[in-house]
């Protein structure tokens, strides 16, 4: 299972880089207004920044809503570095341009997805990730996870090469749930990936090996 961070924040790109278990890393429009960063140019250097933190894919969203302008703009994204993705929204035009970027061999990311036929439809435009919103859809009170194994399901019967990127996590549970379930790749906060360290066993466990040792070393 790849972990990717979601964040457009370079501090914690690198503190999940430095633990050595990140494989890539998601952003979106919100995401990199919170780090403050806008304007073209502005974006798209901080684009080549989070590329030379990370070895992995680097998913970056395009703008537009229209064909045209999705095909501009997700080429102008994927000159940028081999690494970069190609971020799609789930419409009618985002599909479109996913297929032209899988026709063209650059990777694609489609996203803002929520049920199982739009996933059917993006592996049918080739997408090489599918981005399922897990947490947007708790947030209605709607299972998440259901869609992930759904998604699995369907991806299954058919062979569909498009990994499963479980979006919109929120916390450990999440990923440790789209582990059971197979999905090929998540992307959270970086609380949720560091959560999954903590167990107080462990550290109950650490304190008395080292107080022994301290006895024994006295
Ligand atoms: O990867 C999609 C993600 O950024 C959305 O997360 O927490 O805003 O629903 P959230």
């Amino acid at each position: 299972m790849k972990f990717f961070i979601d964040t457009a924040n370079l501090d914690q790109i690198k503190e999940a880089e430095d633990l050595g278990v990140l494989d890539g890393v998601t952003t979106n429009p919100s995401l990199m207004a919170k780090e403050g960063i806008t304007g073209e140019e502005n974006i798209l250097n901080h684009y080549k920044k989070i590329c030379e933190i990370v070895e992995g894919d680097v998913s970056a969203e395009v703008i537009a809503t229209d064909y045209e302008g999705m095909v501009k703009q997700g080429e102008e994204l994927a000159a940028l570095n081999p690494q970069i993705v190609v971020k799609l929204p789930l419409i009618e035009d985002g599909i479109k341009a996913c297929k032209y970027f899988t026709d063209k061999g650059i990777k694609t990311n489609v996203t803002l997805v929520f049920s199982v036929g739009q996933a059917l439809l993006a592996a049918k435009a080739g997408a090489t990730y599918v981005s399922p919103f897990l947490g947007r859809l708790d947030d209605i009170s709607t299972d998440g996870m259901n869609l992930i194994e759904e998604i699995r399901t369907v991806y299954d019967n058919y062979g569909f090469k498009t990994q499963i990127l479980a979006a919109s996590v929120r916390n450990t549970m999440h990923i440790v749930n789209c582990a059971k379930l197979g999905s090929d790749v998540m992307t959270g906060p970086l609380s949720a990936i560091k959560g999954l360290l903590k167990h107080p066993l462990t550290d109950i466990g650490l304190a008395k090996f080292l107080a022994d040792y301290a006895k024994g070393n006295a």
